[in-house]
């Protein structure tokens, strides 16, 4: 597929996408709107993928022999390709983990024992997801630091006068999402990173919602550390990245101890290896990572901005038809400030019962608190339903949501 205007027709990659043409159901055409959760992948993936478990799998960085010369190889090209799509300044900053949990969870410990102390504070947003506060919370209960949150606006926005009051010389660490997996904010993250150099704090952004929807550029962005996983940008699940800065990284000691991460290993000791392999500790996900760049040669033969065009005209249409229904709220910003997709919530209605009843119609959603607690807590609700789109979804899916969803709420009130 190569599209190169920017006007973004769907109906040519849905062909490329198996899993999306199929009837479930009582036999309903599927409508997949839980790309924020997890992403469907292109054919293409599945055959690099199945292509190297059929001829080129062995373990990567260890065997002097073919296949395992050529999955290095492979796996390397993957590591370049990621390095590309970022714009990472060097090949050695980015480090395949399994996933965003795990990248954030290696710089909580690795950065975080070494440089947060007891009276230190931690600056997260209400609406990080788990994965960005819990391994904060667990630092903090090791070393006596604390976590504080910057609360949003009326607007949804991330508030940045509450940012900027509770931003201190105590501020070590300052931790948020490039998109909230539930608002669909969109924060202005070289400003924010900006606003953190002033106190001296180090910055992680968790890109896992915007990386996948849009054009990523570290070196604008300017963060210390940037985490993202492969299975919300149409590669497998199991692998993700973390990419930080070079002497930052250098500076840091490993996280996991096991195979391949050490210079020398005697009975009184270690000394760690070089970048990247200082923190890929075993055998890493070799095909996954290789799927990973396959689902950024998809990508970059679409081009990112079509993409995050295409989503906002469906967030658009979407606004448009279920903000007509009675009693139902939209979460967070309007439709021409956000990302990909809509939360909700309807008055008297569980959120749990529309997904159950949407997907008897083929439309899967998310329902829940979308693994963002403290943000639900902080809008005095349980939970909230999510519809979150990708490229390959279309005006007429979203059509047929609107309509579904105005019978279901009606069904159930
Ligand atoms: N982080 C994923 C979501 O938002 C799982 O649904």
């Amino acid at each position: 597929m190569d599209i190169t205007q920017t006007k973004f027709d769907p109906s040519a990659v849905r062909d490329d996408f198996p899993i999306l043409n199929q009837r479930i159901h009582r036999d309903r055409q599927l409508i997949y709107f839980d790309s924020g959760a997890s992403s469907q992948r292109p054919q293409s993936v599945l055959d690099a993928m199945d292509e190297c478990y059929h001829r080129t799998y062995a373990n990567v960085h260890r065997g002097i022999h073919c296949l395992s010369e050529q999955a290095t190889d492979q796996y390397e090209q993957a590591r370049a390709r990621v390095q590309s799509f970022i714009n990472a300044p060097n090949n050695n900053e980015v480090i395949f983990t399994s996933g965003t949990t795990a990248s954030i969870n290696l710089v909580a410990h690795a950065w975080g024992n070494e440089h947060i102390k007891a009276g230190d504070e931690i600056l997260l947003t209400i609406f990080e997801h788990h994965s960005n506060i819990i391994p904060w919370q667990q630092l903090a209960v090791r070393t006596g630091a604390k976590v504080r949150f910057v609360g949003v606006n009326d607007q949804g926005e991330l508030d940045l006068e509450d940012l900027q009051r509770q931003l201190n010389a105590n501020t070590k660490m300052l931790a948020f999402a490039a998109i909230s997996n539930v608002l669909g904010t969109t924060t202005p993250v070289s400003e924010i990173v900006q606003l953190a150099k002033t106190v001296g704090a180090t910055t992680l952004v968790d890109a896992a919602q915007s990386v996948p929807h849009e054009a990523t550029d570290v070196q604008v962005w300017d963060a210390d550390f940037v985490t993202f996983s492969g299975h919300k940008m149409l590669g497998p699940s199991g692998v993700g990245i973390l990419w930080g800065k070079q002497a930052i990284l250098e500076s840091m000691p490993p996280f996991l101890g096991g195979g391949s991460m050490i210079d020398q290993v005697t009975t009184d000791g270690f000394t760690p290896g070089e970048l990247p392999a200082k923190f890929e500790a075993g055998t890493p996900p070799i095909v996954e990572a290789i799927g990973l760049g396959a689902a950024i040669d998809y990508l970059n033969s679409i081009k990112m901005a079509p993409i995050a065009q295409h989503e906002h005209e469906l967030v658009k249409a979407s606004y448009a038809v279920i903000s007509k229904i009675d009693g139902l709220r939209i979460l967070g910003p309007n439709a021409n400030d956000r990302a990909g997709m809509v939360s909700f919530v309807v008055e008297g209605v569980s959120p749990q019962d529309i997904s159950i009843l949407l997907d008897q119609q083929g439309i899967a959603i998310r329902a829940g608190h979308h693994c963002a607690m403290p943000l639900h807590q902080s809008l005095g609700i349980r939970a909230s339903c999510r519809a979150s789109f990708y490229f390959y979804n279309t005006l007429d899916e979203v059509a047929q949501f609107g309509e579904a969803l105005t019978k279901v709420v009606a069904r159930l009130r």
